[in-house]
């Protein structure tokens, strides 16, 4: 029996991120740029190498699995993968199997996820207004995601959308999208942007709206209560009285969940990054595909967990001179 992953801070990892590709069908202004190079198909992991190394972190420990992109389900065949994924759902080892996905393909997909055993999922949606929708994702289309969302609550899947929030964007939204989400029972969580490189944004679509004062917002219609569950993640939850909501927030830049953390990331490519914050990674591929058996490539994480960091440094105060992190969420997988 292997023993599990605990990191030099004592905590345990049991939360498994992987992006699965690093394309995707919409070029949000916030995360990609409009003319985006990706990554030749030599350089991916194959679906065996997916299932091969997600199954050596479960076999370690890992207990949550979160596939993400790029947009996980334009990867071709990518159910292929959901459904080699069932089997530790049904020993298991696996407690769940989640998707953070833009909802361009649900339509299709979405029946497949839950047979597969996916029983929730994240939608990333910013707006309800078609034409800022278009404008924000520049490539998406509403009607699209919204069938989509339909279908995956009529598949039985659990839905919760992200938005980021954006001044001067979705400000004049936040009610709409609470009460619309509301009515529909989907669980709501805002993101704070996070500063992810130049992407040429002729449209400044990607201004900074602190959580705090969308908070603040909120208690002007709702009575607003904190609550103190964490999922080990960065979001913090509030209860809307009124409507027995829970609402999320996700600030990574003004707030300190390090100290909980349970995650790891692993890249399209094969590279384990140990924090979002950080720059520091480990491959996995190289020792993945230098033999069939998988003692090299347990050394390789245990070895990259050996390095996982205290905190980030994620904070505007402190960053590097050109005030960015070089690698886009596209490639991390957010
Ligand atoms: N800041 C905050 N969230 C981002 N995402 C992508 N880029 C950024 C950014 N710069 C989010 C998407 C989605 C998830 C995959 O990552 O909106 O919710
Ligand atoms: Fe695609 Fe998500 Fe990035 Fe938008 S934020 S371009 S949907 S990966």
């Amino acid at each position: 029996m292997d023993t599990p992953l605990i990191d030099p801070f004592q905590r345990a990892i049991s939360y498994l991120r992987v992006s699965v590709t690093d394309r995707c069908d919409f070029r949000c202004v916030y995360c990609m740029s409009e003319h985006m190079t990706f990554l030749p198909k030599k350089e991916l992991l194959s679906l065996e190498e997916l299932d091969r190394m997600c199954s050596t972190f479960i076999g370690l420990g890992v207990e949550k699995l979160r596939i993400t992109g790029g947009e996980p389900l334009v990867r071709r065949d990518i159910m292929t993968f959901f459904r080699s994924m069932t089997r530790h759902l049904d020993s298991g080892a696996l407690r769940e199997l989640t998707v953070t996905t833009n909802g361009s393909q649900l339509e299709r997909y979405a029946a497949d996820l839950y047979a597969a055993g996916v029983r929730r999922i994240n939608v990333s949606l910013d707006t309800l207004d078609e034409e800022k929708f278009a404008r924000v994702t520049r490539w998406g289309r509403l009607p699209q995601v919204l069938r989509g969302i339909d279908a995956a609550q009529a598949a039985g899947l659990r839905v919760k959308l992200n938005a980021v929030a954006l001044k001067g964007f979705n400000e004049d939204e936040l009610f709409s999208l609470t009460r619309w989400c509301a009515a529909r029972d989907c669980d709501l969580t805002w993101i704070e942007v996070m500063p992810m490189g130049d992407l040429g944004n002729e449209d400044r679509l990607d201004q900074y709206w602190s959580l705090k004062d969308l908070r603040a917002r909120l208690g002007e219609e709702y009575s607003v209560t904190d609550l103190a569950e964490r999922t080990g993640g960065p979001a913090r939850y509030v209860r809307l009285e009124e409507t027995g909501q829970k609402i999320g927030f996700i600030t990574p830049l003004t707030h300190n969940f390090c100290e909980s953390c349970n995650r790891v990331r692993l890249t399209c490519t094969g590279e384990l990054y140990m924090c979002l914050g950080q720059e520091d990674m480990a491959d996995l591929r190289a020792p993945l595909r230098a033999s069939n058996d998988d003692a090299l490539l347990k050394e390789a994480i245990r070895a990259a967990i050996a390095r996982k960091p205290k905190g980030h440094d994620f904070d505007y105060s402190r960053q590097k001179a050109d005030g960015q992190m070089s690698r886009h969420m596209s490639h991390t997988g957010g």
